[in-house]
């Protein structure tokens, strides 16, 4: 099944080489194109327009979950009705928003802020920024299109990458206006994360303990995605359809449509609720749960209204060095149900992701499959 808009993408008549690195060299990306006042998207982000990049009108669409956490740690009722409703919605969608989860709303707010501030700052100070080097020797990571050069359409989008922890940054490695609210974010995300693998070990009928201490929860890494207004938004994507190759994430979005996410072979809207954190299984937790969680496919159409921006906690340590080997737990698996994947380290697992293009229809987890 085809879920993916770049998969339709047109074949270049033309130096889509060149055009891209024109588009490079600029270092002002997508916003710098709608700030320079283009009315046409260029062709380097043409796809062609296909059925499934409009949604059907006049049909009752299903309704993403929406958790409350609010006393999960006071009332033992209510947490194991919410760890139910974790394991229903992360069975069924892989995604699911929580309220009430404890990360107070100012933070979100400035959170938020500080991702518009850091794509709106002057042109000539974001410059600093730009590059493709991700191999961790530049702490602050910010381009259009990771894989600019390799995926088959560009995404009406720019995004900048940071890595919080295993090793946190140096205050001066951060862009002056990020430097307080990143970490004190991060602070509140890593909580809030840990506090969701408890209910997922819980779901999943395991120790409350058991994915912060598999390592879970080591490494944590911001993505902030700035969607500029498009003019022909039928013509591009913000993001196409993918899957994210960490244990969980958790993504902060403001109050402009564009989040989908494929459920029951349609696409379905991540609504923006005002406090709200949307909440994903990625492929490692596929893997590990030997597929009774699901890491769905999710992408973010482009909007005549914006910017947009997004603000995304991912969940792993990419290609930070590590030891540990992941695969199906153990309690999981039985002669009846027995262990879908090879075990891997999350290196390994990114590079092949990376590889592989960011975002593309080839699924990423088949490969590690026994
Ligand atoms: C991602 C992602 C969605 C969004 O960063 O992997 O899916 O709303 N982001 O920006
Ligand atoms: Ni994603």
């Amino acid at each position: 099944m085809v879920t993916n808009n770049s998969s339709a993408a047109i074949q270049p008549d033309y130096d889509r080489k060149a055009d891209l690195a024109a588009f490079d060299e600029t270092k002002a990306g997508v916003k710098g194109l709608v700030d320079a006042g283009i009315t046409k998207v260029p062709r380097i982000f043409l796809v062609t327009p296909s059925p499934e990049n409009f949604n059907s009108i006049n049909e009752p669409k299903p309704c993403l979950p929406i958790i409350d956490m609010e006393g999960i740690n006071e009332d033992q009722n209510l947490r194991k009705k919410v760890m139910e409703q974790v394991k229903d919605a992360f069975q069924s969608w892989g995604f699911f928003q929580i309220v009430n989860h404890g990360i107070p709303i100012s933070l979100l707010e400035d959170a938020k802020k500080s991702v518009m501030e850091f794509f709106e700052q002057d042109t000539d100070l974001k410059k600093q920024w730009y590059t493709r080097d991700v191999s961790g020797k530049t702490r602050v990571v910010y381009n259009s299109n990771f894989d600019l050069y390799y995926a088959p359409v560009t995404s009406w989008r720019d995004t900048f990458y940071c890595v919080m922890a295993p090793n946190p940054p140096q205050s001066h490695e951060l862009p002056p206006s990020c430097r307080d609210i990143w970490p004190k974010y991060s602070s509140q995300v890593m909580k809030l994360g840990c506090c969701l693998f408890e209910l997922i070990s819980e779901a999943l009928g395991l120790d409350p303990n058991r994915l912060y201490d598999m390592g879970c929860a080591e490494g944590l890494s911001l993505l902030g995605h700035y969607y500029p207004s498009c003019p022909q938004p039928e013509l591009t994507i913000g993001i196409p359809g993918h899957t994210d190759a960490v244990f969980i994430t958790i993504l902060l979005q403001d109050h402009v449509d564009g989040l989908q996410v494929f459920y029951e072979n349609q696409w379905v809207d991540v609504p923006p609720i005002p406090g709200a954190l949307v909440v994903n299984a990625g492929d490692l937790l596929q893997l590990i749960t030997n597929d009774k969680f699901v890491s769905s496919q999710h992408k973010v159409v482009a909007n005549k209204i914006g910017p947009r921006v997004s603000f995304a906690s991912f969940f792993s340590t990419n290609v930070i060095p590590t030891m540990k080997v992941f695969e199906p737990i153990k309690e999981l698996v039985s002669e009846d149900n027995p262990a879908k994947y090879r075990g891997t380290t999350v290196k390994e697992y990114t590079e092949y992701f990376r590889e592989k293009g960011l975002y593309g229809t080839t699924p990423r987890l088949q490969h590690f499959k026994i």
